[in-house]
């Protein structure tokens, strides 16, 4: 057990190990209940240690059976162990070999970390600090050793044995009904990167030779009899690893590569050297089970965990503050193989529709963090939107100012020079500075300010001297400790676009630094002058979501009416319309701010909003475009960034309101082009992933949402016939969700329909459950109520727990705020049970408060109220402790 209020980490306390770990090596003789660890580790002091220090390792709920210092037993008095530690009192200052014995039991490990049983199969999840629940060791990241890891097990029990690296040696144990593989990693690496795995599993496997032709075994591990639903990981992990040579000559570099699915696991997936675990939920598809979007999560997290093996495990981080050096630059990996392999300006909207609603509510509430936090009371809690998501927009942002050749410059020298080692983020940041010449220091900023970064962009277009001028002002908002912040540099991508649609040259007045199309912001104020510009423009600002701050302009809405027909730009042309859409909502929400694009629609009238539904209409009729393209154009703002808009004293129940009608308007006004799209559509031949064949269906389930939201007759039998029809699960999920939105009276036999036909099917049902927690009427909460009760639901299963509380907590805004406070007492009860049982995904289902202060009085003195009942629940964990304790902060 851990101290209940553990002392906070600070960055700024950072101090290399006194002792270094060469070699590890493991006898695991695994049990149900009793699981025997032998660790053997090679050590010395380290040079850069404070000289003759003990030797101090982390433990966490470790049964202790000897220890033994070069072969010989050590003593009681040679030692002292506690529950989280033990120390050897007084090392010979030399290399040695620590032998360490310890006993745990894998059936009770609830938390899921270190070594644990899913359904039946023996797993490992050790980031953050999860080995130290395995053995004694340093478990921080800066300790890297190589690992011989021997595996023992029944036969029956365990017959696929797995571990990091490539297997040395395996057999039967004579005289018994055991057996056991070796497995030796040749590659240094934290202990954050150890697994294992045991059990009854199927395999598929597939050859991948290397661009220098090395030959490499793939295989994916799962549950026996889903072996024909890895397939599509299999190919997306092959093309993952072709695309690491091709765009970062990143090469892999063991003879194996595995991937284990289990059913039962706490995050994602994890990038475990050459042995990657996977939440089996991004590894199983089947056109009858999965949607698009399952599809390409599993391409997208396959990657990004494939694409650690360098940014990750090659190059890891010095310690955990430097968490983002690997998930940042991780994440903006994958999206841009995602982009190579998909549209790259669809990925674009989904990735910044992702930032905004999870990463700015994050950063705009008391959860608000850096890039690079200075400061953690629990590693756990920092797996953020903010350190993945706005982790990757800052490498971006990097790309952009130094250009494709520059950003390859940089991460050549980064590879080059730290591969082997534990680095940090500054040591990145001066591969760059040093490949480009370039003066990086307030960009580093980016990793250290908290807040998104508020920039407004005035234009001015002057007749007489034929110039246009962008007045551009930044401001950093107060974050929970820091008042006070610097400027940034800001790389806003700019385009002049002209009367007929086209964009203008831009010619930089003398004077100022636009380089190229990007206008990088660097002061408080700043001004940018372009000549030869004949007559006025309109600026289409922050193209391709450049910089990750909240734009303000004096563009008119006729103007951005302007952009979403015509921008160049297809995300600024999206963006148009959404700002459009949401300034809308927010006055129609009763709420709007003087002086703000809204308050100017407010008093506009109803004309404003039908020009933004004819130019929705344009969109949608424009057979140029992308069906995927079109349908995030038709996708209304969600009821998340209304409220993010609105600010403060924000009322669920009237945002959804004006949400729905204006979806009813747009399906009214637009249905004659919905239907033809609805048509034109049409499935064509047997299901396929790709993207070309899920934009389709994305408009035309698009469509056929709008259309049913007028409530029709026909648009409800149009969707009960989509249903009914389906031959995929795209199809007949997106269907029973409008069903279950739209149409109450058809909604409980369709629903019971999915089930039965589902019912052995976990991943599956978690839709299901899903469903039913997002649906905005007051019957909700006691369905949900009810549902922890179904057969079908665990507490014990993070996806179930996430599928159904998650999703009421998250993904239903009027139910948990409910008035009367039943929903944040409902989750608040539900955290405080989790809480005992598996902490970090309690810790995870407390974040939906985050959002709390910005709430109308009555809601904000109800979620205070959880949140009070939450802090003083009894023996609450470090996870929970530290999210309640900023949350009420
Ligand atoms: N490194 C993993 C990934 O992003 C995430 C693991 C986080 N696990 C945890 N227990 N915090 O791919
Ligand atoms: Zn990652």
């Amino acid at each position: 057990m851990r101290d209940a209020d553990p002392q906070p980490v600070r960055l700024t306390d950072y101090r290399p190990p006194d002792w270094l770990v060469d070699t590890v090596d493991l006898d695991v003789r695994l049990h149900p209940q009793a699981t025997r660890v032998v660790a053997r580790l090679g050590m010395r002091p380290n040079p850069l240690g404070r000289p003759g220090a003990p030797i101090v390792l982390d433990g966490d709920e470790l049964e202790l059976k000897s220890v033994a210092l070069d072969g010989a037993p050590l003593a009681g008095a040679g030692y002292a162990a506690t529950p989280s530690s033990l120390t050897i009192l007084a090392p010979p200052q030399e290399p040695l070999v620590l032998t360490i014995e310890t006993v745990l039991d894998p059936s009770a490990n609830t938390k899921l970390m270190g070594l644990y049983c899913s359904s039946g199969t023996y797993c490992t999840q050790c980031e953050a600090e999860g080995f130290r629940r395995i053995t004694y060791f340093p478990d921080r990241p800066d300790v890297l050793a190589v690992y011989t890891t021997r595996i023992e097990a029944e036969r029956e029990e365990a017959p696929v044995l797995l571990g990091n690296g490539n297997k040395v040696e395996s057999g039967d144990i004579e005289g018994t009904t055991r057996h056991f593989a070796v497995w030796h990693d040749p590659w240094p690496k934290p202990c954050y990167l150890f697994a294992l795995v045991g059990g009854k599993l199927d395999r598929i496997t597939e050859p991948f030779v290397t661009a220098t032709g090395k030959e490499v075994e793939l295989g994916i591990y799962v549950e026996p009899g889903k072996a024909a639903r890895a397939g599509y990981a299999m190919d997306a992990l092959k093309r993952s690893m072709r695309w690491d040579e091709e765009v970062f000559g990143c090469e892999y570099d063991l003879d194996v590569f595995n991937i284990v699915a289990v059913a039962d696991f706490n995050m994602g997936a994890m990038e475990n050297k050459g042995l990657n675990v996977f939440n089996d939920k991004y590894v199983l598809a089947s056109p009858e089970t999965a949607t698009d979007a399952d599809y390409a999560n599993i391409e997208a997290i396959i990657a990004h965990e494939y694409f650690h093996n360098w940014t990750g495990n090659r190059i890891t981080c010095r310690d955990w503050f430097q968490l983002c050096l690997k998930e940042g630059l991780t994440v903006f990996r994958d999206q841009e193989f995602s982009s190579d392999q998909r549209s790259r300006p669809v990925k674009r909207i989904a990735d910044v529709r992702l930032l905004k609603s999870h990463q700015f509510a994050e950063d705009a509430g008391p959860l608000a963090h850096p890039v690079r936090p200075a400061t953690y009371r629990e590693i756990n809690n920092f797996y953020t939107a903010t350190v993945y998501e706005k982790g990757a927009e800052v490498v971006r942002m990097l790309k952009t100012l130094l250009g494709e050749e520059g950003f390859r410059a940089g991460m050549d020298l980064y590879f080059d020079r730290h591969d082997g080692q534990a680095a940090t983020v500054e040591e990145f940041l001066t591969c760059f500075a040093d490949a480009n010449g370039a003066d990086l220091s307030q960009f580093a900023l980016w990793y250290a300010q908290s807040g998104t970064p508020q920039v407004e962009v005035n234009g001015h277009w002057d007749a007489a001297a034929r110039s246009y001028r962008l007045d551009v002002r930044q401001t950093q908002v107060p974050t929970p400790g820091q008042p006070d912040k610097q400027p940034m540099l800001i790389p806003l991508a700019l385009g002049l676009v002209g009367a007929d649609g086209r964009d203008l040259p831009l010619v930089p007045d003398d004077g100022t630094n636009a380089a190229g199309s990007v206008l990088v912001v660097s002061r408080p104020e700043q001004s940018f002058v372009f000549r030869d510009v004949e007559a006025r423009p309109v600026p289409s600002i922050n193209r391709g979501f450049s910089a990750p701050v909240k734009l303000t302009t004096n563009l008119a809405s006729e103007d951005l009416l302007f952009l979403a027909r015509h921008d160049t730009d297809p995300f600024n042309r999206f963006e148009a319309g959404q700002t459009l859409a949401l300034a809308h909502l927010v006055s129609a929400s009763g709420l709007a701010p003087e002086k703000t694009l809204a308050g100017a629609l407010a008093a506009g009238g109803t004309a404003l909003v039908e020009a933004l539904i004819e130019a929705l209409g344009a969109s949608l009729e424009d057979e140029t475009l992308d069906p995927a393209f079109i349908a995030q154009v038709l996708s209304v703002p969600s009821e998340g960034d209304i409220a993010r808009e609105i600010g403060s004293e924000v009322d669920p129940d009237a945002i959804h309101a004006a949400r729905r009608s204006l979806r009813r308007a747009l399906g009214e006004a637009l249905r004659p082009g919905l239907e033809r799209a609805y048509g034109r559509h049409a499935p064509d031949g047997a299901y396929s992933p790709d993207a070309v064949s899920a934009g389709r269906r994305a408009l035309r389930n698009a469509a056929l949402e709008l259309m049913a939201s007028t409530g029709e007759a026909a648009d409800i039998a149009r969707a009960l016939a989509h249903f009914e029809t389906a031959d995929n699960m795209t199809d007949r999920f997106f269907a029973l969700s409008v069903l279950a939105h739209h149409a109450p009276a058809e909604r409980d036999a369709a629903l019971d329909a999915f089930y039965q036909r589902f019912r052995d099917d976990p991943l599956v049902i978690d839709k299901w459950l899903a469903l039913q927690a997002q649906i905005a009427e007051p019957e909700t909460l006691e369905r949900v109520r009810e549902l922890t009760r179904h057969p079908a639901f665990s507490m014990g299963n993070p996806n179930r727990v996430r599928a159904l509380i998650g999703n009421f907590a998250a993904a239903n805004q009027t139910q948990f705020h409910r008035p009367d406070g039943a929903g944040h007492l409902f989750v608040a009860d539900a955290v405080l049970e989790l809480d005992r049982r598996n902490p970090q995904v309690a810790a995870r289902l407390l974040g939906a408060f985050k959002s709390w202060r910005s709430l109308e009085p009555t809601r904000r003195g109800s979620a205070e109220r959880a949140l009070r009942r939450i802090a003083d629940g009894p023996g609450l964990s470090p996870d929970v402790s530290d999210i309640v304790a900023r949350s009420l902060g």
